[in-house]
């Protein structure tokens, strides 16, 4: 599919964005935006990985760069989180998880990647070794929970 992989020699953007979870939150409303991310993803050329702990959601979005503006706008206005902060943004010629529509990784919530990501969001900042850290911790859980 087009968009899946190098999207013929253009770049794609890479956002890395950190939320809080709203409190009360359950489990079958997780699985909703799951669902939900791996039924839209595909159409609109987007892959990522989404780090959920009790508190807080760090997602990575890849794809062509208006669709992930045009889906962050989206996201942004969803209830069931606050308080988005983009922690990172890059362009980039690959994808890091080109076979996920959507993947999911649980952690805890004192994990060395959320503290990251807290202190970026806190300071306002954005911090590039935020998105090689989701990279790295999805890439090695993706037997865990694999959606897309
Ligand atoms: C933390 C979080 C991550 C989300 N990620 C995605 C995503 O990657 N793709 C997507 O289509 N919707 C995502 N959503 C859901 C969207 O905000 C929105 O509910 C959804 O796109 C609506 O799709 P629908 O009209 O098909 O139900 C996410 C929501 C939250 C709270």
């Amino acid at each position: 599919m087009q968009g899946r992989n190098t999207t013929k020699g253009v770049d794609m953007k890479q956002t890395v964005y950190l939320s809080r979870v709203v409190p009360g939150l359950s489990d079958a409303d997780r699985d909703a935006i799951l669902r939900c991310s791996v039924r839209n993803n595909p159409q609109l050329g987007i892959t990522g990985v989404l780090i959920q702990s009790d508190t807080h959601y760090l997602q990575l979005l890849e794809g062509p760069e208006a669709h992930i503006e045009a889906l962050l706008d989206f996201i942004a206005t969803d209830p069931r989180h606050t308080d988005m902060a983009v922690i990172g943004e890059t362009t980039t010629a690959y994808r890091a998880f080109p076979n996920w529509a959507m993947g999911s990784v649980d952690v805890g919530a004192d994990a060395q990647v959320m503290s990251l990501a807290r202190a970026a969001a806190d300071a306002g900042r954005r911090d590039p070794a935020i998105a090689d850290a989701v990279v790295t911790l999805g890439k090695g859980m993706n037997v865990q929970r694999r959606a897309g």
